[in-house]
Order: structure tokens, then sequence, then C-alpha cells
């Protein structure tokens, strides 16, 4: 283990009952990935070594922190006794590590590397520890952060501890503290629990480490960065705050968006410059977006890909595998699910394209199907290069249209067409000149009973 690498202490133990949920509060997602995804991915580009402290029954918290960062390695706090006592799970890492150490919450999301930087830059300064501090609107709740006259800290006070003069104080304590001193769990293990909860405070610290001539310093953020998610209420704040940095930053790639507010992002959309979106679009998981596509109203993505110049809406779904070719245009109420268009193919009205192929510039109908599903298996559908498939056409899959074919509307194709040949699938219309005429008398008669 590198000497210099930092050590991130990511506390996870807590039950998060206020959730009110069966999902452990740091499983759940903002953006469509877990807190505490957010959180490891924040400490991901200082390549520093991980360590989870998570509660007992808490395998599923376990193995996300191991998909996220597969090094990680994972503690468990036997019995929630405070934020110190759950540092001090991971004793063994600890003590075999050398370089700084970062003690993040899995509940506070929106962390960033920028600030996890700036938190390094003041142990690089000379600071033995640096507090992440904020300036609330409510400081309630919150612990207060004592500094002296000039503008050291001197120790950090829970509220419920806290005197009157002390609750006055507007600096709050995040819960994100680095630290670079030697024996950090030695100073842990001197934390006691004489205070108004009862709990090992992590917090103490800091006391302790001036007592030994040691330094603090405090580092502000943004609230919103620092934003504590306990609650439902609080989730969607954090998602809020999320979605809004995220739209901000692909404006500022060259994203054109004319109602940002209603556009909705996850943590790994990717879209290019010069991608235009109207209102009220929502990007799933795995999307990608290629330069200059219009996306217009109304329409969801998930593990989609929207080839340059694309257009595609308003109200259109994109299921996964979904891959829409340069130039591709998908109109409203167009299912597209595990489904390549080549370049240039269109399908504009009304259709469901699921498991297919559509060659370049192969016109898909309205009311067009792919009958991909006997209620068993999923079936292929193939349609050729610059074929024109009629309205109203069903294709029974497993099938073939070759290149150039045409399918006469309302067909249901359950054989392979040949390139070029034209396909028609139904009765031959028959004709019966005046018979309207006749029918209108025997109805009008039988209503009025003769
Ligand atoms: C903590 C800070 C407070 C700060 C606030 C910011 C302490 C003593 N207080 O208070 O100064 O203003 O966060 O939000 O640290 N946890 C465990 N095991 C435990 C207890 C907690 O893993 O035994 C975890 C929780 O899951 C959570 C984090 O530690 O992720 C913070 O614990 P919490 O009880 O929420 O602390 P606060 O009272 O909010
Ligand atoms: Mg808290």
């Amino acid at each position: 283990m590198s000497a210099s690498v930092p050590l991130f202490v990511v506390l996870a133990a807590g039950k998060g009952t206020r959730m009110k949920s069966s999902l452990p509060k740091v499983l759940h997602p903002i953006a469509g990935q877990s807190m505490l995804a957010h959180v490891l991915n924040a400490t991901s580009e200082f390549s520093g070594e991980v360590a989870v402290v998570v509660g007992p029954e808490m395998d599923a918290v376990a193995r996300e922190a191991q998909r996220v960062i597969p090094a990680a390695h994972v503690f468990i706090q036997a019995k929630q006794r405070g934020t110190a006592d759950a540092v001090l799970a991971a004793r063994p890492q600890l003590e075999a590590h050398r370089g700084d150490v970062f003690v993040l919450y899995a509940d506070t999301p929106l962390i960033r590397a920028e600030t996890l930087a700036r938190m390094q830059r003041a142990l690089d300064g000379g600071a033995n520890i640096a507090v992440l501090g904020f300036r609330p609107k409510d400081p309630t709740g919150y612990g207060r952060l004592l500094t002296d006259h000039k503008g050291s800290l001197v120790a950090i006070r829970e509220e419920k501890d806290a005197t009157g003069v002390e609750r006055r104080i507007s600096l709050c304590n995040s819960g994100v503290m680095a630290l670079r001193v030697s024996n950090f769990s030695q100073l842990l293990s001197r934390i006691g629990n004489t205070n108004a909860k009862g709990e090992f405070y992590l917090t103490d610290v800091v006391e302790l480490a001036i007592v030994d001539g040691l330094t603090a310093a405090v580092v502000e953020c943004d609230e919103d960065e620092v934003l504590g998610v306990n609650a439902r209420d609080q989730l969607a704040a954090a998602e809020a705050i999320w979605q809004s940095r995220a739209r901000t930053a692909f404006m500022r790639e060259g994203v054109t968006m004319i109602a940002p507010d209603t556009v909705w992002l996850s943590f790994d959309t990717r879209i290019a410059c010069d991608v235009f979106i109207e209102p009220h679009v929502v990007f799933g998981p795995g999307v990608v977006v290629e330069e200059g596509a219009k996306i217009l109203g109304f329409c969801h993505f998930e593990n989609a890909v929207i080839g340059k110049g694309a257009r595609i809406g308003p109200f259109a779904r994109f299921r996964p595998g979904a891959r829409i070719g340069r130039g591709a245009h998908i109109g409203n109420f167009v299912e597209v699910k595990n489904t390549t268009l080549g370049p240039g193919a269109k399908a504009n009205h009304l259709a469901y394209l699921g498991d297919g192929i559509v060659g370049a510039k192969a016109n898909v109908g309205a009311g067009t199907i792919f009958c991909n599903y006997d209620g068993y298996f999923k079936h292929k559908t193939e349609i050729g290069e610059g074929a024109f498939i009629g309205s109203n056409t069903s294709l029974v899959a497993p099938v073939s249209v070759g290149a150039g074919a045409y399918i006469g509307s309302g067909s249901v194709i359950t054989k392979d067409v040949s390139p070029g040949a034209l396909a028609l699938e139904r009765a031959t219309q028959e004709e019966r000149p005046g018979w309207a005429d006749k029918f209108r008398t025997l109805m009008a008669r039988r209503k009025a009973g003769r």
C-alpha cells in the first residue's frame, strides 16, 4: 500500500429509519444511481483506498460498494454507537494506512471531488485536520464549528450539547473531515460518550487533537453540496440539486435545452454538442445522444444511442438496445426496443419496433408492429435497406424483408420477402354496385315495423 494515497472511510451504517423504506437508505438513487455510488465516485479520481462501514445485515450495501469500487474494504459496525465508533470499525485498515484519511457520510451524496481536493490542500498547507463547513439557511440539527479569533477551528459542538451562544454560530459541520495525523485510531479511541446522546462523536476528535498541539482548519462549501439525506423530501431536494448541476454542465458544453427544468438526466447520460432538447424529456440510464440530434418534447429513453443529426419525437419511447442511426427519424408514439435503425431510416408514427434491424433509408409506415414475441421466445425482424413497409403492417417474427421491397398496407407478413418484391397479404377487394342504397332502404323499413 502506497504511503501517499488517501484512505476514504465512508460511513453507511445508519438504518435510515426516517426514509420509511425496506431499502437501506444509502441505496436510494439519485439520478439513477445509489447515494453510496455518488459518494464513492467522488473519491475515485484520488485512486485512494476505500473503506465502507455498514451495519449488520446490510449485504446489499456491501455489494453496492464493491460494485462501484471492487477494491473497497467493507467493515461492519456491530452496534450504532456514534460516528467515532463507526470510523473505528475500519480500525485494521486505519492502522495499516500511512497517508491522509477522509471521513465521508454516504447520506451526503452531492459532495464533489474538487471540494475534497481543497480539503487536501488545507492539509498540504499545514493543518492536521480539515473540516468541511457550511452556512445553512437553517442550522437546526447540525454541529457548530467553534473557531478562535484567527479563524482556526478549536472544537465542534453538537447542537444538543451546545450553549445558547454556541447555537447562534452560523458555521456548521458538514460531517466531511480530512486528517493528516499519525495514530488516528488511537486518537479516536480516546473519544468518550459523555454527551447528550451518549454516543461516541467523531467530532470530538478536533478538541483532542488541539490538546495534543495539532491544528485544525475549516474549508467552506455551499449548503447544496453537503445536503444530508435523512427523509424522502431531502432525497428529492438532493435530486433537484444534482439535476440542476448536470443540466448546467450540458448547456455549457453546447447542448440547448429550452426548458431545462423539465429535462431529467441520469448519472451516466452523454449528450454531444448542438443537440437540441425540447421540454419534458427523460434520460434514463445508459443513454448517448450524438451531435446535432433533435429531441422533441415528451420523449423517454433508457439504454439507447441516438445518432448524429437524428430527429426524435415528440412522444417517442426508447427502451434498452435502441440504436438510432445518423439522420434517422423516429416520430410520435413510436416505441423502439433492442432494434437498430440504419442511417436515414424512418418510422414516423405509431409503431412498435422490437428486436429488429431496419436498413438504411427504409421507411416504416404508421401502425407497423414487429410481432416479436410468441409468449415464450423473442424473435427477430429484419428490414433491408430502402424497403418500404406500408401502414398497418404486422411483421410476424422471425421474418425478413429484402432490400428495396414493398409491403402493401394492412398485410400480416409471416414469410420472408425477397429483395425488390411487393408482398401483399389481404383478401382481394370485392365491389357490389348499388348495394348501399338497397341496404339503407331495407333497414329503414325494418325500423318502421313494415
Ligand atoms: C453529524 C455530525 C454533525 C453534523 C452532521 C451533518 C457527529 C457526531 N455529528 O450529525 O456535527 O453537523 O452530521 O449532517 O458526527 N453513522 C454510522 N454509525 C453510527 C452513527 C452514524 O455509520 O453509529 C453514519 C450514518 O449512517 C451517517 C453518518 O454516520 O451516514 C452521520 O450520522 P448521523 O447520525 O446522521 O449524524 P448527525 O446527527 O446528522
Ligand atoms: Mg445525519
